[in-house]
């Protein structure tokens, strides 16, 4: 039996449109935070069939994973593709599993994809002990699967522009994550149909322009540590995304009234402050606060008075 894990990542810079749907690419680069404590574990086990199956993993302090027939297709597809483009041998029955609840809003393609990459990787290597592939060429073949997916083989921050994907080097080790949990409800739009949806929204223009300036204005600002251009900027990102998602045809939300109500508080205590948390939002009706160590008592006296009945998650 071969195992692997993967973690998630939360973007600054978003990763929503493509250009090409096929092979995931995206329309703008991005920038993310890798989160080590959110992981997918997929173990494959050699059976003897003709074809490929899939089933959630039953794991201590793991959670089974749930997929429609649409997702449990799309991962056995994908797997597939590895196995043609690493010449793996035989038949598996894949089994997955996440360490965070698979029922609360948080994306896990980005694990779970770079997490079967990962495991066919191992697979191969068992295989034939001279294979070997860099995580960049790893994470170019998971993107395949997932675009996001790509982010999540390096430690950190990670860059993914249309040169390709990689570390972007400054320290995390002062960082803290939370997630807020807003809502519980499946996903009325998965990521993917996201990513079509988009491009109907008269906001999508200038996205590319928009997304790319960003990216330019957030390194800079990484580099420099400046948190006030930081918080503008996350900010501003993750509302232009769900405006794209609000003004699409048919148009769509993950904003619940609870993230709205969060959502203003949080601007009105940091937005564009040298200190208190990061804000930003994924596809999903959650919110994530990023801070230093340092300002951990103002954020508790935060969430204290304004969230104190939810469930928070920490991916860092
Ligand atoms: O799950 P994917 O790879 O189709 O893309 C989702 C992208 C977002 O999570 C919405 C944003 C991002 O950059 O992570």
């Amino acid at each position: 039996m071969i195992q692997a894990q993967a973690p998630s990542n939360i973007a600054y810079i978003k990763y929503m449109g493509k250009i090409k749907t096929d092979g995931n690419i995206p329309t703008n680069s991005s920038l993310s935070l890798t989160l080590n404590k959110f992981i997918t574990e997929v173990h494959l086990i050699n059976q003897d069939n003709i074809v490929d199956s899939w089933k959630p993993l039953i794991k201590d302090s793991f959670y089974p994973i749930e997929l429609s027939d649409l997702g449990k297709n799309k991962f056995l597809k994908f797997f597939n593709y590895l196995k043609e483009v690493m010449k793996i041998n035989g038949n598996y029955l894949i089994q997955s599993a996440n360490n965070f609840p698979s029922d609360c809003g948080i994306a896990s393609s980005a694990s779970s994809f770079a997490a079967l990459t990962l495991a066919a990787y191992k697979l191969k290597q068992h295989q034939d002990s001279n294979f070997y592939l860099s995580l960049e060429q790893l994470a170019k073949f998971s993107q395949k699967g997932s675009g996001s997916s790509c982010r999540s083989f390096f430690d950190g921050f990670c860059e993914w522009t249309k040169d390709g994907v990689g570390q972007f080097q400054i320290t995390t080790k002062n960082l803290k994550h939370k997630v807020l949990i807003l809502g519980s409800e499946k996903k009325q739009v998965s990521s993917s149909q996201a990513h079509v949806q988009v491009l109907t929204s008269p906001q999508f223009n200038q996205r590319p322009e928009r997304a790319e300036q960003r990216f330019i204005s957030l390194k800079k600002a990484l580099e420099t540590s400046d948190w006030a251009s930081l918080s503008q900027i996350c900010f501003d990102e993750f509302i232009d995304m769900h405006e794209l998602f609000e003004t699409s045809t048919p148009s769509f939300s993950y904003r619940n009234q609870k993230c709205n109500q969060l959502i203003l508080k949080l601007k009105e205590n940091f937005y564009g402050k040298n200190y208190g948390p990061l804000v930003t939002m994924d596809a999903g009706p959650n919110i994530h606060l990023i801070y230093r160590s340092e300002d951990e008592h103002l954020v508790s006296k935060f969430l204290e008075k304004n969230f104190n009945d939810g469930l928070i998650l920490s991916g860092l």
